[in-house]
């Protein structure tokens, strides 16, 4: 089979290789890619937003299987218009797919169907925020309805940073249209946790749980990122904890959108807060998660375009999914500044040699080829991907490798995986 991966990041520069170790694989294409997954696929430059153009070369190039990482395409209907012209892809349709496009569509879905979140309120005026803002207690969390590259929710301690936000979200347009809706939120405390499921809208099969480190310096200090390293799986989610979200969160969920009239396939990642009274949902992502792509696909240990294409083929239910018992941990190297303004075009050394350690796997992210010189083009750069017997084998394998790895100004949080000691 011929296989098209979409997206350029460390999360499909994860799928490609595990896809590659696959025994149905004729060839593989990914758009646009990059230097590390161009080692093992080809790499074609087609914009990840150009839906009609990845149409065309899927059709001409007899893909059997397209798989997307990001949920831009996703939340553009790119699965509804690969379907219409009889091509397999995996992921959910636009409709399905508006459980990441819109908060307001996935908590009001939760509270109807009796999924745990944390209380909200929904206000489509600012000033109406403004007021109830005033009456209710601290800290909040305000998020913006739709799609923010990951930057449109504030946790706010005091109500004049709450109504800052709302001004910034709503009167701003900060983050465009996203706005024009605006949630208001009880604020969670607890261990977060990234849990995905595979489905086909009526089997759901879990996949290992992760936790990911979403700010940027250590201790979780400092602004959120995309997330700067995790691992799998993670000791918070005991074989009880994992029934319940699958009983009470994950299941349901897939249930609640059959009943809604948008069918989901592909993968549903639950933000998890597990809170002293359980588990509570803080956001959905229709997609894979990066950087918890990278472990989950190392420990996996099915053919994954056998999975994928259950999945598409609706007939799950004949799937077992199986993983390593070694703990998969990675460490997200970035550039200097990020989330912020950063630079780029830093020369990166030592990729191969890190490589060449046991068990260890280096995944591009913001890597690009400057004559033939790797640089840096992105804030996260490289995720540095290690197994070991239990997390500080795992620790000590994923840090001896970073360590190989040299550029100006590159950063990366120390304390991954710490978490799961303590
Ligand atoms: P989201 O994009 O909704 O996952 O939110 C981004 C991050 O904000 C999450 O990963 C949490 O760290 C935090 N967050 C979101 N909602 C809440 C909440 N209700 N309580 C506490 N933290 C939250
Ligand atoms: N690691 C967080 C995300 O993929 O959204």
């Amino acid at each position: 089979m011929t296989i098209l991966v979409i997206g350029s990041g460390g999360r499909e520069h994860a799928l490609v290789w595990k896809i590659a170790k696959s025994r149905r694989i004729k060839k593989i294409f990914c758009a646009p890619g990059n230097p590390g997954i161009a080692q093992l696929a080809e790499c074609v430059s087609i914009k990840t937003e150009d839906i009609n153009s990845l149409r065309e070369f899927a059709i001409k190039e007899k893909i059997g299987l397209a798989v997307v990482g990001p949920e831009l395409p996703l939340t553009s209907g790119i699965v509804d218009s690969f379907e219409e012209k009889g091509l397999k892809i995996f992921g959910p349709s636009k409709k399905a797919s508006e459980i990441e496009g819109s908060k307001v569509f996935a908590k009001d879905l939760m509270q109807t169907y009796g999924i745990p979140t944390a209380n909200y309120k929904v206000f489509k005026n600012p000033k109406d925020a403004k007021d109830y803002i005033k009456g209710h207690s601290l800290p909040l969390v305000i998020k913006a309805d739709g799609l923010a590259a990951g930057k449109g929710v504030i946790i706010c301690k005091t109500r004049e940073d709450a109504i800052d936000a709302i001004k910034l979200i709503m009167e701003k347009k900060a983050f465009g249209e996203a706005g024009d809706r605006v949630i208001v939120e009880e604020f969670l405390k607890g261990e977060e946790v990234s849990f995905f499921a595979i489905t086909d809208g009526k089997t759901v099969l879990s996949l290992p749980p992760c936790q990911d480190h979403k700010a940027i310096f250590d201790g979780d200090k400092g602004p959120n990122t995309g997330g700067m390293g995790a691992y799998s799986p993670t000791p918070i989610i005991t074989a009880k904890l994992k029934q319940e979200i699958m009983s009470r969160i994950m299941i349901p969920t897939v249930k609640a959108m059959e009943k809604e009239g948008r069918p989901y396939k592909g993968v549903l990642y639950a933000g998890l807060m597990i809170t002293k009274d359980g588990p509570r949902v803080l956001e959905y992502n229709c997609r894979f998660g990066d950087p918890e792509t990278q472990p989950i696909m190392m420990r996996l240990k099915n053919d994954i375009v056998d999975v994928l294409s259950a999945a598409v083929e609706e007939r799950l239910n004949k799937i077992k999914l199986n993983c390593d018992n070694k703990l998969a941990l990675c460490v997200v190297m970035a550039s200097k500044g990020y989330p912020g303004d950063y630079e780029k075009g830093k020369e990166i050394k030592g990729i191969e040699e890190a490589s060449n350690l046991k068990d260890v796997v280096v995944f591009h992210a913001g890597t690009t080829l400057n004559g033939d010189k790797l640089v840096t083009a992105g804030g996260r750069v490289l995720g540095v991907t290690a197994m070991g017997v239990g997390i500080k084998r795992a620790i000590n394998k994923a840090y001896e490798a970073v360590s190989r790895i040299k550029w100006e100004g590159v950063h990366y949080r120390k304390d991954i995986g710490e978490k799961a000691i303590k």
